[in-house]
């Protein structure tokens, strides 16, 4: 086997070393541009693998998203040329949503600089989108004393694990905290924006540990120009300067919801192991093209 372990958007050390006894003699750490003719398998986190480069790559079979949201692959490519791209679903959730919850408190105490806060005991927490992260903002909600309500049109809730509302617009304007975990899709860009941010509560946050994408930025600025309660954290800069906003605005300085040591070893191994499937199986089980 020849598989390129990208690097650019690092593995923590420990992480490397157990991909490397998985894969064995074959690994090669890299960036995307050490890719060759040779290279037969990639594992990635998300950095972006582009036609350009999978088309260098003629003998690549299997490309492993190291992680939950595939928007950084040109699947259309990848499909094209029969490249079975797989992602690993659920290995790094808990460290987004510890991040997520980390952001809440954040927000609520003035990004932890004097003045009065308020807790997040009682208020109510939204979840959009309730897959492998939402469930877990969803259960350390709950330990925080939040009612916690959640919205999928994908995802069935009859084992009612959650309160569930109706519609977007019903979860938006319930939530005193909403948390987004929405993927970026051709349907989800840019659709959360004015009117959602306007329907929500006095002084509500919005959490985005998803995509940045996702949220119609222009439309925040106009909201946030007409409500001075309005808060936005999020992990995933935006484009637009949001800096005007003072403390109502936070962005990590560089996305680091699945940067833990425990993250890392988690999806780089499952990556490795899927690989070494693939390769002697045929598994596919995570396949998303
Ligand atoms: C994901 O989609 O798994 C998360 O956004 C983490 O991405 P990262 O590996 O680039 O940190």
């Amino acid at each position: 086997m020849n598989i390129l372990l990208a690097t650019e958007k690092p593995f923590a050390r420990e992480a490397v070393e157990g991909i490397r006894s998985i894969i064995g003699e074959g690994l090669v750490e890299g960036t995307l541009s050490d890719i060759t003719p040779q290279t037969q398998g990639l594992i990635v986190r998300s950095d972006k693998v582009t036609r350009e480069i999978v088309e260098k790559a003629t003998n690549l079979k299997i490309v492993v998203r190291a992680g939950a949201g595939y928007d950084n692959v040109d699947l259309a490519a990848c499909t094209q040329r029969g490249i079975v791209v797989m992602n690993t679903p659920g290995q790094n959730s808990n460290a987004v949503a510890e991040l997520a919850l980390g952001m809440m408190i954040f927000m609520a105490r003035n990004g932890f600089t004097p003045g009065t806060g308020t807790e997040l005991k009682g208020k109510t927490l939204g979840i959009h989108a309730y897959g492998n992260v939402g469930r877990l903002v969803a259960a350390l909600g709950r330990g925080f004393g939040m009612r916690v309500v959640a919205y999928d049109p994908f995802v069935d809730n009859s084992d009612g694990s959650v309160e569930w509302v109706g519609s977007v617009e019903e979860l938006y304007s319930v939530s005193n905290y909403l948390s987004l975990h929405i993927p970026a899709t051709a349907e989800t860009r840019g659709s959360i924006g004015y009117d959602l941010l306007m329907s929500m509560p006095k002084g509500a946050t919005l959490i985005n540990t998803a995509r940045k994408e996702v949220v119609d930025e222009q439309g925040l600025v106009r909201a946030f120009g007409e409500r001075d309660d309005l808060k936005y954290a999020t992990d995933v800069a935006p484009d637009t300067d949001l800096s005007q906003f003072g403390k109502r605005f936070f962005a990590t300085a560089k996305k680091m919801g699945a940067e833990t040591a425990e993250a890392n070893v988690n999806a780089g191994l499952a990556a490795a192991r899927q690989i070494v499937g693939f390769f002697e199986t045929g598994e596919i089980k995570f396949k998303v093209n």
